[in-house]
């Protein structure tokens, strides 16, 4: 009784690892999945002679090992052919096309993701072993760690496997997840990692596996090893999808194409994306699909003959720091950026990099006069990863962190439980209050055409306003006053700052700058108040019942509006006529149907449903014709295709936020 009770909720949660992992379409909410697993594990607490190796609750293994032994690859784990040109890539389609004598060649073309390889043996549908690839021959067992990691079935689905199976392909680490890690290691002070590909290699060689377990690992299978007892489909893209269906994740990007010109146009548009992609990818690999020919073609020295690796311009260039400035921020936390001798990373023109803090530039000890090397991915602020010792000029200094506030001379405090230093003279220094006001006339917030950061330095430098709501007693002879601003754009002034008086909740809220509350939660929160007063009254107990207010957003709330100058300020942009519009929210998307996939940072699915369905809308699981909308957040993957093939409006995480 109880045997089978177990067995059928391993069953149940393997089945939604499945889809959440490999068909990215969640069958059940995240707190419905926490409460089958808490049962099983209760379960097997009770029942300990019931638990088994593959079960969703033994991914973490208890002893840590003092070091990984060594693995005789079966079948030798190979490299790949490089090129970096497309005529390199002409010439490769070139020799296929001599070799097999075929004037048109089948190739799979997918993403080359920049991670670690690694073979992953199943022997009677059990993950048995997982190998690093080490030098091709012989790498490292790293099993207990790959267990961890989500995405990687302990046992496979359905139930025709080969008696073994050796699948290989990438462990990497998701952009987002290395970003959060890195910050969450730079506020406490701990070394970052220098790109996903380290980190994913650091997880992955930690001698605990509770370390491992930690970290946002992830997969994607590329290929075979050794396979006994089951004949293999005829092509590539066949075992994928054989891979697919055993539960084994596989990239969406994958595709077949017809000769060497699709394949460069699938490159071009790939590395287009390349910065939206949610991993570092570092080329494009082409595979001769059918399997057959793959054999005809066989292997050089330490690559195979059928494939090749289209590489991507790097991300990380050495270049040399001119200066090193401290920025104070809009909330007063100080950052030192380095300004840097331009230089060209992967297509972008870069010239300052982020130091993130006083610690991280410390123990970096990045130094006017050094060379560094600097990495760009995706749309995130550069950042120097090192400093390359052996060119540092023997003038160099350590660079000497400012004692107090470099823009206000105000004093500095540390943040409490983070290493960030933070100038306390709030919108009295002149650098927080040009930002506070350049945040509260941005585009989403009260969205003031014209008034950008030149007049608003202006302005500040001018002693002409202190806070957001002098903005509007600025009269025209006061703008009239400033450089740059003859009499029409005085006049557009006054006219957008008039208009931008009628406006809505939830940017208006967002225009205050409040600690914790961007966009989305400024919505949230306005689908349950009616005005920014009644928001003013609420108290702790009542912002903690909208679902996705936490205590962290309740305090700053909290403090926000406890404040005089708060509460002054307040009164003034009422005074001043300052309106937030009602819309009659229920309305705002009747008839419309959205789908959601992928992950998006700042809420998770259900809420976003939630905001949806609160405003009308019908959220559906499936993408069809009728659907008007999709909402792709990172990772998306089946149904952002299909979305795609039928013409679908898509919506990423800005967009749906705006839509919000
Ligand atoms: S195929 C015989 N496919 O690139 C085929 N490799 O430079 C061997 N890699 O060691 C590999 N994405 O770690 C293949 N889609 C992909 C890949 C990929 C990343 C890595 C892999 C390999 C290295 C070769």
């Amino acid at each position: 009784m109880i045997k089978q009770a177990i067995q059928t909720l391993r069953q149940q949660i393997k089945q939604h690892d499945y889809a959440y992992y490999v068909l990215d379409a969640p069958q059940i909410p995240d707190n419905e999945y926490d409460q089958l697993f808490s049962e099983l594990q209760r379960l097997e607490q009770q029942h300990p002679k019931f638990i088994t190796l593959d079960s969703p609750t033994q991914r973490v293994g208890a002893t840590p090992l003092t070091q990984f032994a060594s693995v005789q690859h079966r079948q030798k784990m190979l490299s790949l052919s490089n090129a970096f040109t497309a005529d390199e890539v002409r010439d490769f389609a070139l020799r296929l096309q001599k070799q097999l004598k075929q004037s048109v060649i089948d190739c799979v073309a997918e993403p080359k993701i920049d991670g670690l390889a690694i073979s992953l043996r199943y022997e009677h549908g059990q993950l048995v072993q997982a190998a690093t690839r080490g030098d091709g021959n012989a790498g490292e067992n790293v099993t207990q760690n790959v267990r961890t990691i989500k995405s990687i079935p302990l046992s496979l689905l359905g139930d025709a496997w080969p008696q073994i199976l050796e699948v290989r392909g990438e462990i990497f680490m998701p952009k987002k997840g290395f970003h959060a890690l890195n910050q969450q290691r730079r506020t406490t002070g701990e070394k970052t990692f220098a790109n996903p590909r380290n980190a994913a290699a650091g997880s992955l060689r930690q001698l605990d596996a509770k370390i491992t377990a930690q970290r946002p690992l992830d997969f994607l299978s590329y290929g075979l090893g050794e396979v006994q007892g089951f004949t293999l489909p005829a092509s590539y893209l066949d075992i994928l999808q054989q891979l697919k269906a055993w539960g084994l994740p596989i990239s969406v990007e994958a595709r077949l194409l017809h000769g060497i010109d699709a394949c460069l146009t699938y490159a071009q548009a790939l590395a287009q994306r390349r910065d939206a992609l949610p991993y570092d990818i570092d080329g494009i690999v082409y595979k001769v699909n059918d399997l057959a020919l793959q054999n005809q073609l066989g292997f050089i020295a330490r690559a195979p003959r059928w494939a090749l690796a289209h590489k991507l311009p790097g991300q990380e260039q050495s270049t040399q720091v001119e200066a090193i400035h401290v920025q104070v921020g809009r909330t007063g936390v100080l950052t030192p950026v380095a300004q840097l001798k331009p230089v060209n990373i992967a297509g972008v023109m870069v010239s300052s990099a982020t130091l993130h803090n006083a610690n991280e530039l410390q123990r970096k000890d990045v130094r006017v006069g050094d060379t560094v090397v600097v990495r760009r991915a995706g749309d995130v602020i550069p950042e120097i990863v090192n400093v390359v010792l052996s060119k540092r000029p023997p003038s160099g200094v350590p660079f000497v962190f400012p004692p107090c506030c470099p823009v206000c001379g105000g004093a500095l405090a540390q943040v409490v439980d983070q290493v960030a230093i933070r100038c306390t003279a709030g919108s009295l220094c002149p650098a927080q209050r040009k930002q506070a006001l350049a945040h509260f006339v941005s585009r989403d917030a009260l969205d003031v055409n014209g008034l950008g950061a030149a007049l608003i330095e202006q302005l500040v430098d001018k002693g002409m306003v202190q806070t957001v709501a002098d903005l509007y007693t600025l009269t025209l002879e006061d703008w009239l006053s400033l450089d740059l601003v003859a009499d029409k754009t005085a006049h557009n002034l006054l006219a957008a700052l008039e208009n931008s008086k009628k406006t809505t909740l939830p940017r208006l809220l967002y225009a205050l700058g409040i600690p914790e509350i961007g966009l989305s939660t400024a919505t949230l929160l306005s689908q349950h108040c009616a005005d920014l007063h009644q928001l003013s009254q609420a108290s702790a107990e009542n912002l903690l019942t909208i679902k996705g207010i936490g205590e962290v957003t309740a305090r700053c709330l909290l403090d926000f509006f406890q404040s005089p100058d708060n509460q002054r300020l307040i009164a003034q942009l009422h005074h001043l006529g300052i309106q937030t519009e009602k819309i009659d929210i229920k309305q705002k998307l009747a008839g419309k149907t959205f789908v959601l996939t992928g992950t998006l940072s700042q809420m998770n699915r259900q809420q976003a449903q939630a905001a949806l369905e609160n405003l009308g809308a019908k959220v559906s699981t499936n993408v069809s014709k009728k659907t008007d909308y999709l909402v792709a957040g990172d990772n998306a993957g089946s149904k952002l295709h299909k979305a795609q093939q039928l013409g679908i409006k898509i919506l990423d995480e800005t967009r749906f936020n705006q839509l919000l």
